[in-house]
Order: C-alpha cells, then sequence, then structure tokens
C-alpha cells in the first residue's frame, strides 16, 4: 500500500519585519559605513513613527497641564493621561485603571513597593526572597529596605550557564518567614522565561505577596497579571517601543490602597492643612508633582502599536531568532553561551574565548552591529557564573535573519582579528 506523504505547510510567517521596519525611521541609516544592525533591544527599544507623531501632536495641540485646569486644553491633557493608563491597565489585563501608577520605570516602580508596602510591613527577622538572576534594580531597592528594616535577604538559586531557576530548593527558601518574592520575568542578562505564575501560586498558598519585574516581558509576551496571580507587576515604556521616563506599576488594589505615599507634594493630596494632610486614593497618591504627561501619552500609542502585531506573534519572532543565533553561534568554535538552551526569550549572551565582551562590542559597533558587553546590571549573577560580563546580542519584531546572519558572520570576523 502506498501511503501518501504529507509535506507539513512551511510556517506561516506570522510577522513581516521587513514592513514593520518602516515605521521605524531610526533603523534606516549607516554606522561606520555599514546598515545599522539593532540588537541592544534589552536595553532600550526603538521607537515607531505612531509614537514619535503621539508625541508631537500632544506637544503641539493639547498641551497643559493634568488634573488641574478647568480649561480646554487641561481637559483634553487630563483625558489623554488617564485613557493611557486604562490603556496600560488592559496591556496587562489588570482589572480596573485604578490599579496602575505611572512611574519612571520598572526601577522606581520596584523602589515604590521596597518604601511604600515594605517600610509599612517589613520588620527585623523577616525575609524578602529574590532570584539570582535579578536586574540590580531587583536587588538593590530590597537591601535598601532591609537595611532599614533589619530583614533579610534570600536567594532561589540559578543552575550555572544553563541558567534556570533550580527550582528543586524552592521549597528550602520559601518559607514562613518569606513576607515578599520578587522575581524577574525574563532574565536581561540570560533570556530565561522564569515561570512566574508557578512561583506566585506557592507564594500564595504561604501568604507571601509577590512582586514580577516584567522589565523584559511585558513588550514581549502576553502578560496577564490576574494570570500570573502576582500582587505587583512593574515595566518600563523605553522598552517596548514607547518613551523613556514613564513606565507603569501595577499594584492589587487593596494592596495599593493599604500603602501609604511614598513622595509628598501636589497632586497626590486631598487636604493640606499646616499640620495634617490627608490623601487621594490611589493611584493618584502615589503620583505626587506634576506627572510627565507626554510620557503615557506615547506609552499609549506603544501599547497599540504592540498589540497591532500581537504579542504572541512578537514572542515566537524573538524566540525563533534567538534560537537561530544560540544554533548558529554554537557552531563557532570556542563560544561560551549563556542561558537555555531551549525556549530562551529573544536575547543571546555570549563570551568569545580571550577576547573581553567590551572587546566584541566595540568591534562589532565598526560593522554596525549594535550589541551591549557588560555586566547587564546582574554583578552577582556574573559572579556565580564566575565571569565578570557577556556580550549580548538582544532581538524585536523589527530584526530579521539576514540580520542574525551577518551578526554571526561578523562575531566569525572579530574571532579571526583577534586570533591574530
Ligand atoms: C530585567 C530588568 N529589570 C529591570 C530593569 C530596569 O529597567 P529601567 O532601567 O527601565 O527602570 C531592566 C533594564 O534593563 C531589566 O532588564
Amino acid at each position: 500500500m502506498i501511503t501518501e506523504t504529507v509535506i507539513p505547510a512551511p510556517p506561516k510567517e506570522m510577522i513581516d519585519s521587513e514592513k514593520l521596519r518602516a515605521d521605524f525611521p531610526i533603523l534606516h541609516q549607516k554606522v561606520h559605513g555599514h546598515p545599522l544592525i539593532y540588537f541592544d533591544n534589552a536595553a532600550t527599544s526603538q521607537k515607531p513613527r505612531a509614537v514619535l507623531d503621539a508625541l508631537r501632536n500632544y506637544y503641539e495641540r493639547d498641551n497643559a497641564n493634568v488634573h488641574r485646569g478647568i480649561h480646554e486644553l487641561s481637559n483634553r491633557a487630563t483625558t489623554a493621561f488617564e485613557a493611557a493608563r486604562a490603556r496600560a491597565a488592559h496591556f496587562i489585563n489588570a482589572r480596573s485603571a485604578d490599579e496602575i501608577v505611572f512611574t519612571r520605570g520598572t526601577t522606581e516602580g520596584i523602589n515604590l513597593i521596597a518604601h511604600s508596602w515594605g517600610g509599612r510591613n517589613l520588620k527585623a527577622g523577616d525575609k524578602i526572597l529574590l532570584t539570582e538572576m535579578e536586574h540590580h534594580s531587583n536587588i538593590v531597592p530590597w537591601q535598601l529596605l532591609a537595611e532599614r528594616t533589619g530583614a533579610k535577604l534570600v536567594y532561589l538559586p540559578v543552575t550555572g550557564d544553563e541558567g534556570l531557576l533550580d527550582l528543586t530548593r524552592l521549597d528550602s527558601v520559601l518559607t514562613r518567614e518569606v513576607k515578599l518574592f520578587a522575581m524577574v520575568h525574563i532574565s536581561n542578562s540570560l533570556g530565561t522565561v522564569n515561570p512566574v505564575a508557578e512561583l506566585c501560586e506557592r507564594a500564595r498558598r504561604l501568604g507571601v505577596v509577590t512582586l514580577v519585574d516584567a522589565a523584559q516581558s511585558a513588550g514581549h509576551c502576553p502578560v496577564d497579571v490576574r494570570q500570573i496571580g502576582c500582587d505587583f507587576l512593574a515595566f518600563s515604556g523605553h522598552k517596548i517601543c514607547g518613551p523613556t521616563g514613564i513606565g507603569a506599576l501595577y499594584g492589587r488594589r487593596e494592596l495599593l490602597e493599604a500603602m501609604p505615599p511614598w513622595q509628598g507634594g501636589g497632586e497626590m493630596i486631598l487636604s493640606v492643612d499646616f499640620y495634617k494632610t490627608s490623601y487621594k486614593h490611589a493611584p493618584h497618591r502615589f503620583e505626587a508633582g506634576t506627572p510627565d504627561i507626554s510620557g503615557p501619552i506615547g506609552l499609549h500609542a506603544a501599547m497599540d502599536f504592540l498589540d497591532g502585531i500581537g504579542r504572541e506573534n512578537i514572542f515566537r519572532h524573538d524566540q525563533d531568532l534567538a534560537a537561530y543565533a544560540y544554533d548558529q553561534l554554537s557552531r563557532l568554535n570556542e563560544v561560551r553561551l549563556f542561558g537555555p538552551k531551549t525556549g530562551r526569550a529573544g536575547l543571546v549572551s555570549f563570551l568569545l574565548k580571550d577576547v573581553h565582551a567590551h572587546d566584541v562590542v566595540t568591534v562589532a559597533d565598526q560593522w554596525g552591529v549594535a550589541l551591549r558587553g557588560g555586566h547587564h546590571c546582574t554583578q552577582p549573577l556574573m559572579r556565580k557564573l564566575g565571569v565578570e560580563s557577556t556580550a549580548r546580542a538582544s532581538f524585536y519584531f523589527y530584526n530579521t535573519k539576514n540580520e542574525v546572519d551577518r551578526f554571526v558572520e561578523v562575531v566569525g570576523e572579530i574571532q579571526k582579528f583577534f586570533a591574530r
């Protein structure tokens, strides 16, 4: 009997990167005489025209201070500002816009929680659980809090170069003394995608409050705070095609409402007396002073842009590029690769034997390839891995397989150059 061979259809191209690139004026330039290949997206992403236009339109037509005026421009600015809050809530599936505090970014969001929630709820002997792959912005605020309160830091270990959380150790570190578990969703140094929903579920069973650092995930994959089940989640606008200087902090409403302000000033008050002040409800209680107004408006445009592409599609595209880059780099001699072999997010960290990561980045730049070299604000992780730094290529939906081919060719050239 002859069986018919079924040839699987080629995977559908979910993202047309070439077409999307047209929306990013900055990508169409030469650097040191070579077409720019921008692989530093984990540090900050580029901005589409839609975001640039939103900022320009705001300043050309609507610029005024928010929440205070009763004139037309102030009303327009306030409406746009609060619409961006509602959009941010929808972006991460929060229950209400009142669960979104605008911040300067992930770092400020985490600092806010450490000051306000931590200051009120932690005492000597309590523990704060972190993972060994945290960015400094999810370590230092907790160290400052520990110094103020006498609380202690505990870490869930990372397995080694493969960069996974050692979940066999979870029970020994997630104990009843832990009051807060703060974890990164996607590691900026390793590309690891952590099982945050599972970790939050385990924490919740012990009544431990959870915070997710979504700096590398919010714009790269679907992020749903209800599905994750976290209490707090922070992300930065500039890493998701939005402007610098704006970010959002999600907090579960009951927790936000019970937290004291962390900065005082205009905008966050109900009434001020010479000796006593009463505060607005969350989230306004946490936004003292004139906020960044154009930032949320630009962020709104960025979130619309990303959801127009679809974050599942972006994730698949980033993952495909990273898997391809990982595979191509692993074919070169004497390359040390960091992070999981499979299931990695859209970045690859690597070291070439006898070449400093900064030298890799400096020479790559001469070929028009923008990489990042250093400790990536994860010095404790680097020490654990026994290195000072790595070189990192990080991708987004506007990057292409051809660019990865060119990047790998350049890495090969760098090896030849330093072997001389
Ligand atoms: C995982 C992670 N967390 C936090 C941050 C801090 O973000 P920001 O500097 O935008 O506050 C970064 C930035 O690189 C990051 O990659």
